[in-house]
């Protein structure tokens, strides 16, 4: 039993902490590294807070349990649940559809179901556990339905939405059959944040498209529905952000320094060390970036004693479709570079595709001297902030992509259109030659940027929005 005592309740997919079993069966749990955890955290302990998700395996009945000072909920996924409200709607509905229809989106019937079932047990699981005029924060795309139910349920909660990924644009928010239902279950929440401000200026034109209310600046008008009382949400943009002083203070100890002189070692000791770093997934242009350098190579632009291409791809979603053919398509192209202009000691490319540690992650951006982020769309990109925090020598250019939504910030990038291979071709050879002299300039604006806007910053900027609404 959970007692309805909880002043701060977090909603996610998924829990912020991972299940590990041993050899031997036994279960511990650790924090995962995600930086919403570390940006919660002082939150959830001075306001006796609670966290409900789903513990990432199939049938999973557990009970709340307290972890580092934070009581979690979990919220039990059948193997059916996972294969039509995860991987299904989740991840092959909404998630194309959000990122532009990149890849084709599915529309089936039963998915949606299961959508709607799966968010009304989460809208539960919280209602449960909240305390009278608890503020409730639902996070992402997997859980749109759950600020209106939830209101159904608790009328006296304060509700908090953030969407992590983009939302589009009206012509292609329009192709969803349920569009209705999503932004009626997201005008639940009193205020709903975005990564970006042209995100929150396309939900607002769904809201006025589909449901005819008015808009005003970043406030919608919601008229009374059955016993609720008219409302106004709020709709605005919240970059988010990583917890860039434990990563700076991490790519600072020596032996991450050591790790990263020896990463250049093992590769050759080329000039010039190029990274990617992103889950396989088609929003991150790792195709685009790919064919870019294997021309540059053809071309003779940069040569494979000089150049080495470092991609980390770690595993994500893999029982879908679209990111198995991603796979496949990846690794063709990765082998047939490699086969074509590396060297027994010279790798053109080298493919990783796994998880790394955040140790690791930090020795690579040292590493690396060219950071590639060239996703086709992307509703942050936290690697690119990463990077940045980890770069305290000053040193190191970032390519950007200007569809993630980093770009909104991260000026002093070099900013690229990833469909444009030839401009990518030629921003890549811009960070390789650039002088010493302004890649300190931009790295140090870059620096300052992501410092100032970190993690804790941004939750504080939603959590203060969310109070003042509890407030009028
Ligand atoms: O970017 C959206 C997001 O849900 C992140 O919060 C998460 O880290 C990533 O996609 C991977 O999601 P999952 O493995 O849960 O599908």
């Amino acid at each position: 039993m959970v007692d309805a005592s909880y002043e701060f309740v977090v909603v996610s997919n998924r829990l912020p902490v991972d299940r590990i079993v041993d050899a031997n069966g036994e279960v511990a749990w650790t924090q995962s590294p995600g930086g919403l955890v570390t940006a919660l955290e002082p939150v959830m302990r001075q306001a006796d807070g609670a966290w409900v998700g789903w513990a990432g395996a199939p049938d999973l009945e557990l009970e709340p349990f307290e972890h580092d000072g934070i009581r979690i909920v979990p919220v039990p996924l059948s193997a059916l649940d996972i294969e039509r409200y995860y991987e299904g709607f989740s991840n092959d509905t909404l998630w194309p559809l959000y990122h532009d229809v990149i890849a084709q989106p599915s529309y089936h019937r039963e998915w949606w179901e299961r959508y709607v079932a799966v968010n009304r047990r989460f809208a539960e699981a919280a209602a449960r556990v909240s305390g009278q005029g608890a503020t409730v924060w639902v996070q992402d795309y997997q859980l749109q339905l759950v600020p209106r139910m939830l209101r159904e349920l608790r009328p006296d909660l304060v509700i908090g939405f953030f969407n992590h990924i983009p939302f589009p644009n009206y012509g292609i928010y329009s192709q969803l059959p349920w569009r209705q239902q999503i932004v009626e279950g997201l005008l639940g929440a009193d205020v709903v944040g975005f990564q970006r401000v042209a995100d929150a200026g396309n939900f607002q034109r769904a809201v006025r498209r589909v449901l005819g209310y008015k808009t005003h600046s970043t406030s919608i008008e919601v008229p009374a529905i059955g016993e609720q009382p008219a409302r106004h949400v709020i709709a605005k943009a919240f970059p988010i952000s990583i917890d860039s002083a434990s990563f700076e203070a991490l790519a600072a100890r020596p032996e991450v320094r050591e790790r990263a002189a020896q990463i250049r070692h093992d590769l050759g000791d080329p000039a010039t060390i190029l990274l990617g770093v992103d889950r396989l997934d088609y929003t991150k242009g790792i195709r685009h970036r790919l064919k870019a350098f294997g021309e540059l190579l053809a071309e003779r632009r940069v040569a494979v004693e000089d150049v080495s291409l470092v991609q980390v791809a770690s595993p994500s979603r893999e029982r879908v479709a679209a990111y198995m053919q991603l796979r496949d398509e990846i690794e063709l192209t990765v082998g047939r570079i490699n086969g074509d202009y590396a060297t027994i000691t010279h790798p053109a490319i080298t493919y990783l595709h796994h998880g790394y540690p955040r140790e690791e992650m930090a020795a690579l951006y040292l590493a690396a001297d060219v950071m590639l982020v060239t996703a086709l769309r992307d509703g942050m990109n936290l690697v690119a902030k990463e990077y940045v925090a980890a770069r305290s020598d000053e040193d190191g250019v970032l390519v950007l992509s200007e569809f993630a939504g980093a770009a909104d910030e991260l000026k002093q990038a070099l900013l690229v259109n990833p469909h444009d291979i030839e401009g990518l071709k030629d921003t890549v050879m811009a960070a390789i030659e650039m002088p010493r002299a302004e890649r300190r300039r931009r790295m140090r604006a870059l620096r300052r940027r992501v410092r100032e806007n970190d993690v804790a910053h941004w939750s504080q900027l939603f959590l203060a929005e969310l109070a003042g609404v509890g407030r009028s």
